[in-house]
Order: C-alpha cells, then structure tokens, then sequence
C-alpha cells in the first residue's frame, strides 16, 4: 500500500536518480514519479533497474511548464526537487540556463505546491550559496548568503524564493544544502568522474590553477540518507546543512583517485584556473545531526566505491565521453593553450588533453 506519493524532480541525474532509488528500496510504501526535461546530464539508462517497478513512473518534461506541473503535484503529497542546471563552468559560459530552471522552475514548483496544498516540499541546495570560507569556518544556516558564480547565484534565489513561500504563505517547504557529492552516476564533467574516467583512459587530469581549492566530499548514499531524515523529521520552514566532513584540497583528491587506480601521478596536469574560482566550501551541520544524521564513509571509502563503480561500469560512461561531451571538453579545456611559457610551467598541450 503507497502512504507517500513523491514527485521527484531531476530524478534523471546524478542525486536524484541515485534518491529515487533509495526512496523504492528504503520505503516499499512510496511510489515515485519523476518529472526530468532529459537535458544533456540526465540519463534514462541510470534508472533501467527501477524501471520496471510499479511504484515508479518516469515523466519526459520541464519543471518550468506550469501546466504539466499543476497535472503532476496533486498527485503527489510530497515535492524533492533536484532539478537544475548544476555545472558551474557552464554558467561561466552562459548563465540562462540557469536561470531560467533553477529561479524560475523551482518557483513554478511552489507555485504548484501552494494551489495544490501539497503538504511538504523538500528543496535540494548548495554548500555554494554562502560563498568561500575562510580557514577554519564552517557555513551555519542562519548564515548570510555570498555566491559568487553564476550557479551558486541562481541556487541561492531559489533557496530565497522558497523561504519566502514560507514566510509569507505558510508553504510547508524545507532546503537542505550540501558540500560537493560523490559517487555513482555522476556526468563526467564534474571533477571527481572527470579524473577517475580521464585516469582509466590514460589521459591527463585537468586540475584548475595549483589545485589548491578545498571541497568537502560526500558519499551520495549519506546525502540520500540525510534527505529522507529530512523528510521524515525535518520542520517545515527549516534549513538544514549537509556536510560530508571531508575536506580535501583538489590536488590531494586527484592524487588520491590516481592511489586508487595504480596509475601515475605524472597524469596531473595544472591548467588554467577557473575564473572566480572559489578557494573553500565549508558546512556546519550540526542541526542535521541533531536529527540524528551522520554520514557513514569516510574520503578513502567514498573515493574507493565510486572508482571502483566507474571501472565496473564502462558501458555507462563512455558512451556520454564520446558524444556530445567531447565538444564541451574542447571548449573547456583545449583554450587552456600551451604557449611554450605555459608548457614550461607544466600547463597541459591541447593535445595532451584529447
Ligand atoms: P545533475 O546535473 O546530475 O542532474 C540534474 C537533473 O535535472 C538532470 O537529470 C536534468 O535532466 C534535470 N533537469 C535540468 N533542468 C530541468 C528542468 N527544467 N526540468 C526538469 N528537469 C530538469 O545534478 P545533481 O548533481 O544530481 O544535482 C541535483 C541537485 O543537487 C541540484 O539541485 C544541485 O544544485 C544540488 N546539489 C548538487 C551537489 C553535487 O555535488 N552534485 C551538491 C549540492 C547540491
Ligand atoms: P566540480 O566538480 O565542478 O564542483 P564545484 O565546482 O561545484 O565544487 O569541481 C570541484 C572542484 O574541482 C572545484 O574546486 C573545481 C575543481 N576542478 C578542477 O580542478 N578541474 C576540473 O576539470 C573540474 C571540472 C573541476
């Protein structure tokens, strides 16, 4: 019998797809519909095992039609919404995108929601939307909010606009915020599969500036872990950090994945920094804990798992490598140009990148 119906938006993608999961295998009560538009990171055949469950149901469209979501909300009593355009990188190259989903779509959710009465919302969030932290700070919710990219930008206008659905319409809606996941099922233009799959492929590393830049790295299955506490305990109106408590400089993760894999660490290679690239993302979750969350891997744990699902799991990635990603991949990594001063400061050859 279903006693929870969840509309999960974006359940094509790397968090989502890795939730609906979860959500069928943890909960034999709930049924799923996910509503995904099927952009460039969203893949159908990250889901073929589900598929043929009948409390799954798979909807091809975009959270921005208002029609299509006031047909799918009523028939649902809870609302995840992990869609959105996710890539910083590209909203350095163009920002609408952006916009235009996670602003405008999210509102179009709650805008759904409110009509409909849906009794909780559950908003997925960034680490990104409080800016760079200094050494030795971690993010609090009652932080203010710092982006400083065009994604983090949009993130943190979505987190606003659902706070104020709250504020001023008692809309039962909830945002958790979390540091950068890994693991299964993540579009290899992110660093972590990028290194792991580029490392199975011989190819260089492409680690942005001295690698210094530190993130925070979250097993995806504590992520989702965390979610459905959220869902299960979380107060309507509330905010909730999700750290993985396990912050890395980039070089040490690439290092890392190389371990792993027994290849050299001559694959890393130094290019040309992101613009505004921000130095550290740090979270506080104690109130996350609080509702009795903690997450189960360690880095070594996390890495190990999602490198060993990449070296198992070829059919699924290279098939996305050879597409329509290689012509990202020239756009974002072969204008890194060697001039011979560059070479001799060891930033990779367009060539070497191929
Ligand atoms: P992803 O890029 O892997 O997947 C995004 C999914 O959303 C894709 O399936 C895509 O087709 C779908 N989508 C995009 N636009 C849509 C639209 N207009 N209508 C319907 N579907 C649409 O993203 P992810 O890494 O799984 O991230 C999921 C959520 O978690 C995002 O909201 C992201 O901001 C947030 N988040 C991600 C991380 C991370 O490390 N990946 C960390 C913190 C928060
Ligand atoms: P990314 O996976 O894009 O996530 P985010 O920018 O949301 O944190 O990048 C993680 C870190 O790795 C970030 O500091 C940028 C860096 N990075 C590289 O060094 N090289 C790359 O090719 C990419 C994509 C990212």
């Amino acid at each position: 019998m279903t006693t929870r119906t969840v509309l999960i938006t974006g359940g094509a993608g790397f968090i989502g797809g890795n939730f609906v999961r979860y959500a069928l295998r943890t909960h034999p009560d709930w049924s799923v519909i996910n509503l995904d538009k099927l952009t460039y990171a969203g893949n159908p055949a990250s889901l073929r095992d589900v598929e043929g469950d009948p409390r799954y149901r798979f909807v091809h469209g975009d959270i921005c039609d208002t029609a299509l979501v006031d047909s799918l909300v009523p028939q649902a009593d809870t609302i995840v919404n992990f869609a959105a355009e996710t890539h910083v990188d590209r909203s350095l190259q163009d920002e609408s995108p952006f916009v235009l989903t996670n602003v405008y779509g999210t509102s179009v959710l709650l805008g759904a929601a409110l009509r409909h009465k849906t009794p909780l919302f559950l908003h997925i969030s960034t680490d990104e939307v409080y800016g760079e932290m200094p050494p030795g700070a971690s993010a609090r919710e009652t932080d203010p909010l710092r982006p400083r990219n065009p994604y983090a930008a949009s993130k943190a206008s979505a987190d606003l606009m659902c706070m104020a659905f709250h504020t001023t319409h008692q809309l039962p809606v909830m945002a958790v915020r979390m540091t950068n996941n890994v693991g299964p099922y993540q579009y290899p233009e992110k660093a972590v599969p990028l290194f792991i799959t580029n490392a199975l492929e011989d190819k260089p590393l492409p680690v942005y500036g001295q690698g210094l830049q530190i993130r925070d790295w979250l097993y995806v299955e504590d992520a989702c872990e965390a979610l459905d506490l959220a869902l299960r305990r979380g107060a309507p109106g509330q905010i909730y950090n999700v750290a993985g408590s396990n912050e890395r400089p980039n070089v040490e993760t690439a290092r890392a994945i190389l371990r792993i894999l027994g290849k050299p660490e001559s694959l890393i290679t130094f290019v040309e920094d992101r613009k505004g690239h921000d130095q550290r993302y740090s979270l506080d979750s104690s109130r996350m804990r609080d509702l009795g969350w903690q997450p189960a891997h360690s880095f070594e744990a996390a890495l190990e798992k999602t490198v060993r699902w990449y070296r198992e799991n070829p059919q699924w990635w290279r098939p996305i490598k050879q597409g329509d990603f290689a012509q990202y991949y020239t756009r974002q990594y072969a204008r890194r140009l060697p001039t011979k001063q560059r070479a001799r400061r060891g930033i990779a050859s367009p060539r070497r990148l191929q």
